[in-house]
């Protein structure tokens, strides 16, 4: 069997199945060790029974609803590969709102000190390391396995001696006295759980598979919106900058103004022009 047959004859069975020629390739480059290019280059290289073997049975994984990300431990986000692990939450393209937020605010060559809260795989915190050379990170999860895979991430990227980690809560800081708490950051960023318990329309595929602690959160939703907006208040400095994510639709009038020293300043939208990414300013004095 041949990459070009293997990939048609697995297209139609995966598409009965409901899923897409993406993940058919996405799987088959995992196996082969090469990328999306190369099947297509090299359409009629015949494959071994052991490359077969493994393929088929990573599309039984995907048949039963394992997100690729999961079978082929990697996901893209604004152009960079991350390694990703079943228990660590999976970058959604949205994300890269935040992105563009901060390059939209800051040039390039700025010494910033940046801080990450909820960091999962490290997409955001690390994407900016790499996009601002001068800048400093500090990755805070509370999730130990998080923290593991954005330290092979940073040292994949180069980047781990401009990171520090952290495995601790972003909710209720300023309570302790760790010297991180005085780091005087000029940007926060987050995408914290904003998904209430009750929402009906999260998928099976993600309830099934993604940790629960990375999507769900208290007070219909808003409850790490509100601490983590508190928690960007303690570290930021006057005039610096704190972007979060928002939840399709979600409204966060109700805790908006009850933050001291912090005020909304801009919205941005994403790709399908729904409004994602909050910023709000810690202010002078
Ligand atoms: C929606 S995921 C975002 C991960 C990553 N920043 C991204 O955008 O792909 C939320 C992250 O917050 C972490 N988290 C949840 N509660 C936390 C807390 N109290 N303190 C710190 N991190 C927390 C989860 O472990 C998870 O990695």
């Amino acid at each position: 069997m041949t990459i070009g047959s293997l990939i048609q004859s697995t297209d139609s069975a995966l598409l009965h199945a409901g899923l897409g020629r993406l993940d058919v390739e996405l799987i088959l480059g995992h196996v082969l060790c090469c990328d999306r290019m190369y099947l297509y280059t090299h359409w009629s290289q015949k494959l071994d029974k052991r490359q077969i073997k493994y393929f088929q049975s990573f599309c039984q994984m995907r048949k039963k609803g394992m997100p690729v990300a999961y079978i082929i431990e990697k996901k893209e986000f604004y152009g960079y590969e991350f390694v990703i692990k079943p228990g660590v939450f999976i970058p959604r393209p949205e994300t890269e709102t935040i992105i563009s937020a901060v390059l939209s605010q800051w040039s390039h060559q700025e010494r910033l000190t940046i801080v990450d809260f909820g960091s999962g795989s490290g997409c955001i915190g690390l994407t900016l390391l790499a996009l601002f050379p001068k800048a400093n990170l500090i990755s805070v999860d509370s999730n130990l396995e998080a923290i593991k895979v954005s330290q092979i991430n940073a040292r994949n990227m180069g980047l781990e001696k401009r990171t520090i980690f952290l495995s601790t809560s972003v909710s209720g800081l300023g309570k302790g006295d760790e010297s991180w708490l005085k780091a005087q950051a000029d940007i926060v960023v987050a995408n914290p759980p904003y998904i209430s318990f009750d929402d009906e329309r999260v998928s099976e595929e993600v309830t099934a598979f993604e940790p629960p602690e990375a999507l769900f959160s208290n007070e219909g939703g808003l409850y790490h919106i509100r601490s983590w907006l508190n928690s960007a208040a303690q570290l930021l400095k006057p005039g610096g900058a704190y972007f979060f994510e928002i939840g399709d639709k979600q409204d966060i009038s109700s805790i908006e103004h009850k933050v001291d020293k912090m005020r909304r300043k801009r919205e941005y939208r994403d790709f399908s022009n729904i409004i994602r990414v909050i910023q709000f300013q810690k202010c002078h004095g």
